[in-house]
């Protein structure tokens, strides 16, 4: 058959069931529409059009397509493209990017039809499009601007002021026109010449033996190389970010923990190949009873998980009388809150592309091209799987599709390393969105029984708390989400007494790991219900009650800090204080979150700035850029130590373990602000230097800035006479949701202060992807696991 593409006429002779968007990936190499359902038709990431409507190409067979015009964004007019591309990256409707080429395609079809459409319009047409990181505001901000520069001929005027590239300025995400478009790749979307795809077979149930793993039919489908089982690692099979408890595949013998756990995996000329191989990959059980339920986990005599018992963590914090406290309080509430197991839903699904690579000692070794959010913890954990030292790995991060904290732990890269060493050629292993949901940890589920006490007069007395978080199958960050809970158990109030207790408990559900709040969200769940519970029991005023026993300087934390300066609870609540009165039915709740690990744990974030050229400086640093614009950061931090001409300032967007940055985890603001600081340390040098020399004189230099908080303390180890310092800063937050009549949201009015705002668009879109996100989880979202 014949069909149209971008005004080609192209041929196409394969099956004809054969979905549009796999022509047009795998067979066209047009990958500017992406994959994010795995052809279920319901993220919308791979739309275009067919004759002029937009169609979601993934479920869009060929025999539709006959005689057809299909358009991608390679297709659209050039002033289309421009148009379109400027207004999302001006006006921050862009974030990771990986909706976005899908999104451009609905906006094109619709600013044809309607080219002046109304807000309601524009939301209307988005319907089918799922996107996880910027709650959409900006995203209809940016296609009524496209809509207005089409239809005036008039391109997007940027405030001068954004373009000082100073911290403060709304400078345009850095390199982002590209994204927009969807033509700079994401991992799924690379190839390498000889590239061979691998595919993985899962456990079949959450708790088992594996008595025998029977690979013989497998092996003999034609187009499978090779089948890899636990006794092909050479190196060691147990990975894990804190805890190396993660076997990277199940050995004969050996007991399963959950329904993501990997038994092997096979390598093929292609992926459908090897997916085909590895369900025929027979799989005898003994079948044993999972242990779902973390209480049930923790009871004497129930089956473990882990040879360590089946706690994972405790964190206890204790401060004052607490049965004095109990007594003297006026009023107490008492309650069980539980917060449900949710998924990240990041619209990038897993995927890693390894093939074989020469360091500079000469010797062979793997490079992976990952997603991941920390390359280097990537690059240890590969080097152990693989028996290498470090220096023989080379990760190289690729734009991240959306991470949230669920691309921490690592899922496919230590198998495409592996496969990839032992063929001695490259090897992509990408997950499909039923994979991806059951393998990668989720946010913890927790149980809290909290018991809050205030006097006469309003003023909290006490806190007693329990809190079970349950880890799933394995550790992940779970004992550091746990001990964030415990220590933001108080949330933004002060709170004198406090007797806390955090249990992270192992069961055979998916793990839980970090995701977005971790941890700070479920405690201010249940404090915000105690509080007004003890509003409604006092009589008190529930702005005023919160006012009053806000966290401000000199206060103590749950976890025994005592702040010391900009503390922004109050102001935040006086920001939402006239829409909560005013509102007739309104809910009403402060936070305070954290910035970085701490607790004990360095926070370290490493940066260097190259002189390439006398027009030409480049900063690197060893951070994931996942939509939070981490290289804008980087730039407007340089450009605001130097006085730097921004066109002469660049990131080196291609993240490279290789380059010796190494950062831990990036975790958003944590990134943010370490990037931040490690440049601002390599401006130092650079800075003195541009004052004797002129730029071209400093070509070939070289100034490595490194930032490391290690001053925190340690929960459980305060020294006497040595202040508690948890974190090196804190954001503050309030936030008012309004209903209407019939119960529905109306308005959610939200008050951040995060110190000095390095950017406000971007900020913006943090502050409104989080509400969206947040919305979810409040009302809609769950991830329900059954025997
Ligand atoms: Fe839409 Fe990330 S920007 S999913």
């Amino acid at each position: 058959m014949e069909f149209t593409l971008n005004g080609k006429k192209t041929a196409f002779n394969g099956d004809s069931e054969r979905s549009l968007l796999k022509v047009l990936r795998e067979d066209q190499g047009i990958t500017s529409p992406k994959d994010g359902c795995s052809g279920q038709g319901s993220c919308g990431c791979c739309a275009v059009e067919l004759d002029g409507k937009t169609v979601l190409s993934c479920i869009t067979p060929m025999k539709k397509v006959e005689g057809k015009a299909v358009v991608t964004t390679e297709g659209l007019e050039k002033r289309v493209q421009d148009a379109l591309a400027d207004a999302f990256v001006a006006k921050g409707g862009i974030q990771c990017g990986y909706c976005t080429p899908g999104i451009v395609m609905r906006a094109d079809s619709l600013l044809k039809s309607n080219p002046s459409p109304s807000r309601d319009e524009v939301s209307k047409a988005l319907q089918g499009h799922l996107c996880r990181c910027t709650g959409y505001k900006k995203i209809v901000d940016s296609i009524i601007a496209a809509g207005e520069t089409l239809r005036t001929g008039k391109p997007l005027k940027l405030d001068p002021a954004a373009l000082s590239g100073k911290v403060g300025a709304r400078l345009p995400k850095y390199e982002a026109r590209e994204t927009v478009l969807g033509w700079r790749p994401f991992v799924a979307d690379l190839r390498e010449p000889g590239m061979k795809f691998g595919a993985l077979r899962f456990s079949d149930h959450p708790r088992a033996r594996v008595l025998k793993i029977d690979v013989s039919e497998a092996a003999k489908l034609p187009g499978v190389i090779r089948i890899f089982t636990s006794k092909d690692v050479p190196g060691d099979r147990t990975i894990g970010l804190i805890v190396q408890d993660w076997p990277l595949m199940i050995a004969e013998g050996e007991i399963t923990r959950y329904i993501g756990d990997v038994l092997c995996g096979v390598v093929a000329d292609s992926e459908d190949i090897a997916r085909e191989a590895a369900a025929l990959i027979k799989v005898e059980y003994e079948v044993l009873t999972p242990i779902c339920d973390p209480h049930e986990a923790m009871k004497p005599g129930a089956p473990q998980i882990h040879a360590s018992g089946n706690v994972l963590s405790v964190t206890e914090i204790k401060r004052g009388d607490l049965n004095k406290a109990r007594k003297a309080s006026a009023f107490t509430v008492k309650g069980k809150y539980n917060t449900q197991r949710i998924e990240h839903a990041f619209m990038e699904i897993e995927a890693c592309v390894a093939k074989p690579w020469t360091g500079p000692s000469g010797k062979p070794g793997v490079e992976l091209f990952s997603q991941t959010q920390g390359a280097y913890e990537d690059r240890k954990q590969v080097a152990k799987i693989l028996g290498l030292p470090q220096e023989q790995v080379n990760v190289t991060q690729v734009q991240n599709g959306g991470g949230f904290g669920g691309k921490e732990d690592m899922t496919v890269q230590g198998h495409a390393a592996l496969f990839a060493w032992l063929l001695n050629a490259p090897v992509k292993v990408a997950l499909s969105r039923e994979e991806s949901l059951c393998m990668h940890p989720k946010r913890h589920p927790f149980e809290m029984e909290y018991e809050l006490g205030c006097d006469q007069a309003g003023k909290l007395t006490f806190l007693e708390a329990r809190m079970v978080s349950d880890s799933g199958a394995y550790a992940s960050v779970g004992m550091k989400v746990n001990e964030r809970a415990v220590t933001h158990a108080t949330s933004g109030y002060e709170v004198p007494v406090v007797s806390l207790c955090g249990y992270n408990v192992y069961t055979n559900n998916i793990p839980s790991g970090a995701m977005r709040g971790f941890g700070v969200n479920q405690a201010a769940f249940a404090m915000e219900a105690c509080m007004d519970e003890l509003c409604e029991k006092g009589g008190f005023d529930r702005w005023q009650f919160r006012w009053e026993n806000a966290l401000t300087e000199g206060k103590i934390t749950a976890g025994g800090e005592v702040l010391q300066k900009a503390v922004g609870v109050r102001s935040c609540l006086e920001a939402v204080k006239e829409k909560f009165q005013k509102a007739k039915f309104a809910g009403i709740a402060v936070g305070i979150k954290n910035t970085g690990i701490g607790c004990g744990m360095a926070d370290i974030g490493r940066a260097k700035i190259v002189v390439e050229a006398a027009d030409r400086v480049v900063i690197h640093h060893g951070w994931t850029e996942m939509g939070q614009g981490l290289h804008t950061m980087a730039i407007q931090s340089l450009v605001e130590a130097t006085g730097l001409d921004l066109a002469k300032v660049k990131v080196d967007v291609r993240v490279e373990t290789k380059n010796e940055t190494p950062c831990g985890m990036t975790t958003s603001s944590r990134g943010t602000s370490l990037v931040g600081l490690s440049v601002l340390e390599a401006s130092k040098k650079f800075k003195e230097d541009l004052t004797k020399h002129k730029l071209s004189e400093l070509v070939g230099r070289q100034y490595e800035g490194e930032w490391i908080c290690d001053w925190t303390t340690k929960v459980g180890v305060e020294k006497p006479g040595v202040p508690t310092v948890m974190h090196y800063s804190y954001g503050y937050a309030a936030q008012v949701v309004e209903l209407d009549e019939t119960g529905k949201i109306k308005t959610v009015w939200a008050a951040h202060d995060a110190g000095r705002i390095m950017n406000p668009t971007l900020f913006e879109g943090q502050v409104e992807g989080a509400v969206h996100m947040g919305l979810g989880y409040a009302i809609t979202e769950d991830f329900p696991l059954k025997d």
